[in-house]
């Protein structure tokens, strides 16, 4: 307890003083007691609160935008000039120069960051600098379903202070949950910045909490056909779910979990020499191991981390490959279901697939509409399927599939009447029957362009009564498509686009929102190319002046991209 006198000046301080004033004075105390400094305050070497931070995001569906706008207003509130920007826009030449820098950004593909972080990520892991006057902090999102959780956050974390930064809040990991340890960590930056960063000296990164999970559906299946006609060298299925009381908007995707197929399952059960009804902990539950095998631990396309445990249990050499579990059992037995016990405990996850939602919930009142291209790819000359769109296209009506919402907030339509161009060729027509549906029974009023692309007319248009009733009722103002394997040279959507140049430009300079869809390599760099070319040759632009054209699109939210 303080004497009398000591507690009045202190009642005083406090209410002559601004809530901005009390947190610098709490901030200020908690750095002198964590450095063990003087209690005078002209030996303490702190000066007051910081007033000025840089928050940058690397996000693919807009979470991290998200989180980043949130902790931006919440640091204005508190009196901090907080500069919010995406990676992608980020000047790296501004790195050297911050001096309190904060990053959100999550983790995608195989543990790889988000697309628009890219450019970011690779300069802080190649170039050697110093970031000696920089103070950061990193909140990381992820997803636990995932071997690799959230490990851009950690890398660049972790790369951030290899570069000479000094961390001033701990990393924190957050999963699909990420709303409350998100508000701690801004809440722990906000202390960490009210006294220069000397009040959060720990560094060990905060745990996960155990989160509740993401919600899931277990929905019955109405429909699954084939949308290519017979002669067709694709097949591509248009399933239809029962989703009353699923929310969700046009743009949006759902995740799947797939099973694994019922006889290498087998096969593995019988090389491996072990019950399949025997029950083994898994996330603290029983599962038998069939139930293991078969929809939860991903068997196929090893990465080398498992392969290389497994190689450990098995007492073998093995070359440093990605293999599926059946083959490496073949080559490299168990001993014993034992043995085999400790391989279960090395597999990982199966991990969710994303498609997105083809239908609109103003169209299609308690449904969810998918597009699955169903993929072969030819391996030791045997024809092979991917796992999921495998396991979807066989899926039976009636039978339940599981599934969750995954929001894509990087990828909405526009005010009503604004005008949206589309590029979606082959199953990247799917949000766009979604979003031209949903502005035909909403009746927005903007104007609706679709490119279309895809290897024949006769067997391969996919939704082509829809679209072209979409077109005769005016919804949609225009649609070109490409027929690539129709005429003896190839014909693709962004040659369509050029063809179509004048027009487009004019749309663009009316203010439309371009959106693609599909396949990133190669078509949504050729689509970028192709609209490059055109802001050129009818804007009257150089090759510069084109890239600031379209970064200003992006900048604006009027360049949407969801590519895979
Ligand atoms: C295709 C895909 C791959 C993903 N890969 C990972 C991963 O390897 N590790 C992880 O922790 N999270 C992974 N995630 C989960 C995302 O990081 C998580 O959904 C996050 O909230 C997305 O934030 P954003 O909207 O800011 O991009 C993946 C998500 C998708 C859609």
């Amino acid at each position: 307890m303080l004497p009398e006198v000591k507690l009045k000046i202190v009642q005083d301080l406090i209410s002559a003083s601004s809530q901005e004033e009390l947190i610098w004075i709490n901030g200020y105390l908690s750095g002198i007691i964590a450095h063990g400094a003087s209690t005078k305050p002209e030996a303490a070497p702190v000066k007051a609160g910081v007033n000025k931070i840089t928050i940058v995001y690397g996000t693919e569906t807009g979470n991290s935008k998200k989180l980043a706008t949130a902790f931006g207003a919440k640091a204005k509130k508190n009196g901090i000039n907080a500069k919010v920007v995406s990676l992608d826009q980020y000047r790296l030449t501004d790195l050297s120069k911050e001096e309190y820098f904060f990053s959100i950004i999550s983790t995608q593909g195989e543990g790889e960051p988000p697309a628009a972080a890219k450019k970011f990520y690779d300069h802080i892991h190649l170039n050697g600098f110093e970031l000696n006057k920089l103070k950061y902090g990193v909140l990381a999102l992820g997803d636990t379903s995932y071997p690799l959780f959230c490990k851009s956050g950690e890398d660049v974390d972790l790369q951030l202070q290899k570069l000479g930064g000094s961390r001033i809040v701990p990393l924190q990991k957050c999963d699909v949950d990420f709303e409350e340890d998100a508000n701690t960590w801004f809440n722990n930056a906000l202390k960490a910045l009210s006294s220069n960063g000397a009040a959060a000296t720990p560094t060990a990164p905060v745990s996960v909490k155990k989160s509740p999970g993401r919600k899931t559906y277990s929905s019955k299946v109405l429909t699954n056909i084939n949308l290519n006609d017979h002669g067709s060298f694709k097949k591509t299925h248009h399933i239809e779910i029962s989703a009353e009381d699923v929310e969700y908007h046009p743009g949006d995707s759902i995740g799947v979990i797939p099973e694994n197929p019922l006889a290498t399952v087998e096969s593995i059960i019988a090389l491996a020499g072990i019950e399949k009804d025997k029950t083994v902990g898994y996330k603290n539950e029983p599962v038998s191991v069939f139930d293991l095998l078969r929809k939860k631990l991903n068997i196929y396309y090893l990465p080398g981390r498992v392969v290389k445990k497994y190689a450990e249990i098995v007492h073998q050499e093995i070359p440093d490959t990605r293999i599926d579990l059946l083959d490496l059992l073949r080559i490299y037995p168990v001993k014993n279901g034992a043995q085999f016990k400790d391989v279960i405990g090395v597999l990982e996850p199966i991990t969710p697939r994303l498609y997105s939602i083809a239908s609109s919930p103003e169209a299609h009142s308690g449904e969810i509409h998918i597009t699955v291209a169903k993929n072969n790819f030819s391996f030791n000359n045997e024809i092979k399927y991917g796992l999921t769109s495998d396991f979807l296209s066989h899926l039976d009506v009636n039978t339940n599939l599981q599934f969750y919402v995954h929001a894509n907030s990087q990828f909405r339509l526009p005010e009503p009447d604004k005008d949206v161009i589309m590029i979606g060729p082959g199953t990247g027509i799917a949000p766009f029957r979604s979003f031209i549906a949903d502005r035909d029974a909403t009746g927005a009023t903007g104007k609706n362009w679709l490119f279309f692309g895809e290897q024949h007319f006769a067997t391969d248009f996919l939704y082509q009564t829809e679209f072209q009733n979409w077109l005769e009722t005016g919804v949609l103002t225009k649609m070109n498509v490409a027929f690539s394997r129709d005429q003896p040279q190839k014909v693709y959507v962004q040659h369509k686009m050029l063809r179509e140049g004048e027009l487009l430009f004019e749309w663009l300079e009316s203010g439309a929102f371009v959106y693609i869809c599909g396949a990133k390599e190669p078509m949504s760099v050729d689509v970028e190319d192709a609209l490059l070319q055109v802001i050129q040759l009818h804007g009257s632009r150089s090759k510069s002046e084109a890239l600031t054209y379209l970064d200003q699109m992006k900048e604006d939210g009027r360049y949407l991209k969801d590519v895979y």
